[in-house]
């Protein structure tokens, strides 16, 4: 008899983007001519950037002739594209991060995700609540958790990220081994000062833990000084994984590139106390389970990197950043508290009521698709996010049509 993994039982029934477009789907299904505009799910709307396109016209027609046609690439990506990252990501920032320790993927929630299992299953992990569900139900599924009671699991450390604090949690007293960290952040759109990375960097390298660092929203930083990446900390290289997307930089989502950043200086400990390379560990788990992003797509990618590129993805997230202005305006001209949108794309409202009741009046009343709070973990009870990645009709539409409900 084939036994399942019974880890599986403990998690909530479905992933949340999921829970929530079943949803959605049986709203529709109910009210077929009802125009829903999603703000649930950060979605790109915009098409790619001009130089992305192109670039990806150009690789794919290299796929048709003979002479430029390409198999199987590096699965760790072409040195093409991990060059310009390393470049114009890193190394022109200051951080001293080389093109063979970026791992090019499909996917950002997918390296975020299979991490994990290059580190032991007995670890102390501490993850922020608010959180992105995949930090937490991936460690559920491979079994470092216990049940989940009052909507936490058992056995993890909860960080937990309120107005009190700013959304940016401190090192927790006790030590830990692993360590997820997102800024700026999704849900809550909040970013973490360098002095206030230091701190995480210093205690890692106190306790020989590792960070996991989630920047896939770096892009939208505007405030001066906020670090983009956090290997502008020093001491970063030696216990910092970074996870890097193009889906938000550059409209990827459905183009699909992302990459992982683990520095050469990374060890993680074996039962007797040897040090071992988690570059090395991960190449191995890569190449054994991963065949590299398709070439047209790694092309359009190092575009993001030429002049005209960065210009375009700069006009890009600086049109989801205007969304996110209006819809703060908007939001606060209600009554309602919001924090995030001004380096990120997300703005975290507190409604003063249960998340998926708002969740609910707004879908039922105006149309409109949130994501409840709550679906990021106790902490976001209350709270409802919204993305600003949508059309600038589709925004004003949505909030006329919330004002009119919550008048
Ligand atoms: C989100 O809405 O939180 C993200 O779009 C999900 C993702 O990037 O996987």
């Amino acid at each position: 008899m084939i036994r399942l993994n019974e880890n599986y039982s403990k998690l909530k029934a479905s992933y949340l983007f999921a829970d929530i477009a079943k949803r959605v789907a049986a709203f529709q299904q109910a009210n077929p001519d009802r125009k829903i505009i999603r703000m649930g799910i950060g979605d790109v709307t915009e098409p790619l950037p001009a130089a992305c396109l192109e670039a990806l016209h150009k690789a794919t027609d290299e796929m048709g002739r003979r002479e430029t046609f390409r198999g199987y690439g590096p699965e760790q990506g072409y040195a093409f594209l991990r060059d310009a990252i390393a470049k114009g990501d890193f190394q022109s920032r200051g951080c001293a991060i080389d093109a063979d320790e970026i791992f090019v993927s499909d996917s950002s929630k997918c390296d975020v995700g299979n991490i994990q299992e290059i580190f032991a299953n007995d670890i102390r992990i501490a993850i922020p609540d608010p959180v992105y569900p995949v930090y937490v139900d991936t460690n559920v599924m491979a079994g470092r958790t216990g049940a989940n009671l009052n909507d936490r699991y058992e056995g993890l450390v909860y960080l937990e990220c309120n107005e009190a604090n700013g959304y940016v949690p401190a090192p927790p007293s006790q030590p830990v081994d692993l360590i997820y960290l997102c800024f700026p952040n999704n849900p809550t759109g909040g970013v973490a000062t360098a002095a206030q990375l230091k701190q995480w960097v210093d205690y890692a390298r106190a306790n020989k833990a590792i960070i996991l660092f989630d920047a896939a929203y770096e892009a939208f930083i505007r405030t001066p000084g906020v670090p983009r990446s956090i290997y502008e900390i020093e001491g970063a290289r030696e216990v910092a994984i970074e996870f890097r997307s193009f889906s938000k930089t550059a409209g990827f989502t459905g183009t699909r590139c992302a990459f992982t950043v683990i520095p050469k200086d990374l060890k993680a400990y074996d039962s007797a106390g040897a040090a071992h390379s988690l570059h090395a560990l991960w190449n191995r788990r890569h190449s054994t389970k991963f065949n590299g992003v398709s070439y047209p797509i790694q092309r359009a990618a190092e575009a993001v990197y030429s002049p005209a590129g960065q210009q375009q993805c700069r006009a890009l997230t600086d049109f989801y950043l205007e969304n996110a202005r209006l819809i703060r305006g908007a939001v606060t001209k209600l009554g309602l508290t919001c924090v995030g949108g001004e380096n990120a794309p997300y703005i975290w409202i507190n409604t003063r009521r249960d998340s998926w009741e708002f969740f609910d009046l707004l879908l039922n009343k105006a149309g409109v698709v949130c994501t409840p709070g709550a679906g990021f973990g106790r902490c976001g009870q209350g709270y409802v996010r919204l993305s600003a990645f949508n059309s600038r009709a589709n925004v004003q539409e949505a909030l006329e049509r919330v004002a009119a409900v919550l008048k």
